[in-house]
């Protein structure tokens, strides 16, 4: 059964978060790459709604530029003082209103701080809402403890007959497990015939949206409850505590569903995933591994221990292992690390490496290219098939500007050498070990830039008379032995 599209989904974000003891706004702080609020806004915009209405109060002008980049359709209405969620929703329903929207069907209304709720579980609430005939549906939730939450009232029938707060409730009310998680679907017409009805008769002097089910109740509408199949899934974040928790449960998700999917995760306990990460069957992910905003780890790929990529696609088969990456692209089978360094504009072509202390930046390497150890390769082409000798730096930067460097394929670079950009090595070139190539290297040659190497007989005896190495070399003559 799928239901229509909602005629706005209301969002309630105005409250200040003071628990998070932050200057960052709470709808603002981050998740699995995501803020809260755009977690919300995702799963709501999932159901299409003909219009998504942001309720701002504090730090408006931040959550409201935030929002922009989230969703550009989405509205905002600003809710001055913080009177309670009636209030709140009314005054959504006030701004639709001045903007000429007088919604016909189902309003949602939910939290920013909750970013667990999955779209499944409010397309479920809509649907029960709209298959139900109701006035309103609640979304509700049982709970191992229910401090501080509102409780739902049933009847004798087990129709719910109204919701009361914590501060409101009597002794027996706060036993029960059962509570609001504060998401509703609404009749778009009866929602705003009841916020004209509410009080302020509560223990907080606040207008209450939880009192509209009772009205509606009383009016002689049906008042629905569908319960949340897990109560995780309501669970709103209020300091930094129940962030993490919150990023635990999350996580654990978009890794289970990479696992159902194929992928081999061997440690989910210290393995971190945002929401655009893809990964495909056959991954091998070892522990300690995050990868963020849109990386993607191709088949068969083996990603960790120790690895923090952003941005970076593994090609399929490759490895990477203790690396950093930020914007790089490893080309299928290439083998990266340990303790690699991937710098925006990376390109590793197939069959290529990056080995052990290896920094590139701005770099493509061809395929079967390999740049084994300890190299800084920045702002450079390289050819297909070459090596590149141990210790070798790309000399990029002349104190203002940077420049590039091009070696072609099937070279072999000597170890220790220095690129001063800009600089070309021909196809099939040689470079000498420790040498310092500052002039164009023609195609085949063989580049030696060094200084000659003279040997000095009998220096240490002269002037180191006596000392244990003068009496290693006099014995090394004597014996003839180890001698070059
Ligand atoms: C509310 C519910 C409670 C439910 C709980 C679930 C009411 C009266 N109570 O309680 O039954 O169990 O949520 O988490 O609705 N907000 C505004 N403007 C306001 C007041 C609140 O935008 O004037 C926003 C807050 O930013 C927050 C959300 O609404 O995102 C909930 O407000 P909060 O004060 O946390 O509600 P609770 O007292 O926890
Ligand atoms: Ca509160």
């Amino acid at each position: 059964m799928s239901p229509n599209r909602p005629a706005a989904v209301v969002i309630l974000a105005a409250g200040e978060g003071t628990r998070m003891k932050s200057a960052t706004p709470k709808v603002l702080h981050t998740l699995c790459g995501r803020s809260l609020l755009g977690h919300v806004v995702a799963v709501a915009g999932a159901l299409e709604p003909e219009h998504l209405l942001v309720v701002v109060g504090h730090a408006r002008e931040q959550v409201t530029e935030h929002l922009a980049g989230l969703d550009p359709r989405a509205l905002t209405a600003v809710q001055d003082e913080q009177r309670g969620t009636g209030h709140a929703v009314r005054t959504g329903l006030d701004e639709l209103s001045r903007r000429g929207v007088v919604p016909d069907g189902t309003v949602v209304v939910t939290y920013g701080d909750t970013p667990l709720l999955t779209t499944e579980t409010l397309t479920t609430l809509v649907a029960a809402h709209e298959s139900g005939g109701n006035a309103v549906t609640v979304l509700t939730a049982r709970v191992p403890d229910p401090t501080g939450y509102g409780r739902i009232i049933r009847g004798a029938g087990g129709d719910v007959t109204a919701i009361v707060e914590q501060k409101d409730a009597t002794a027996s009310q706060r036993a029960i497990a059962e509570i609001n998680s504060g998401v509703y679907a609404y009749d778009a017409r009866l929602l705003a015939e009841a916020l004209g009805k509410i009080t302020t008769d509560n223990s907080q002097g606040e207008e209450y949206l939880t009192e509209t089910l009772a009205i509606l109740r009383q009016a002689g509408h049906r008042v629905g409850a569908h319960t949340a199949p897990d109560h995780r899934e309501i669970a709103g974040v209020n300091n930094r505590v129940q962030l993490a928790e919150a990023r635990r449960v999350l996580n654990s998700r978009l890794l289970v569903r990479a696992m159902l999917e194929g992928a081999t995760v061997v440690d989910p306990g210290s393995t971190w995933v945002d929401v655009s990460v893809t990964v495909a069957p056959d991954v091998l992910i070892h522990p300690n591994t995050q990868l963020l905003g849109a990386t993607s780890l191709a088949e068969g790929a083996e990603v960790g221990p120790n690895c923090t990529l952003t941005d970076t696609a593994v090609g399929a088969g490759a490895r990477v292992s203790n690396t950093v990456a930020d914007r790089a692209e490893v080309g299928e089978r290439a083998s990266v690390g340990p303790y690699a360094y991937l710098r925006p504009g990376t390109r590793l072509g197939a069959g290529a490496k990056a080995g052990t202390y290896v920094e590139m930046k701005n770099a493509a390497i061809g395929e079967g290219t390999k740049v084994p150890h300890l190299s800084y390769v920045g702002d450079a082409t390289i050819g297909d098939h070459t090596n590149i000798g141990a210790a070798s730096v790309f000399v990029n930067y002349d104190g203002e500007a940077k420049h590039h460097t091009t070696i072609g394929s099937h070279c072999k670079t000597g170890s220790d050498n220095m690129f001063v950009a800009p600089v070309v090595v021909g196809d099939g070139a040689y470079t000498a070990a420790g040498s310092v190539i500052t002039k164009d290297v023609p195609a085949g040659s063989l580049a030696v830039a060094r200084g000659q190497q003279r040997n000095i007989d009998g220096w240490v005896a002269r002037k180191r008379p006596g000392s244990a190495a003068a009496q290693a070399a006099e014995r090394a003559q004597r014996h003839g032995d180890p001698q070059p």
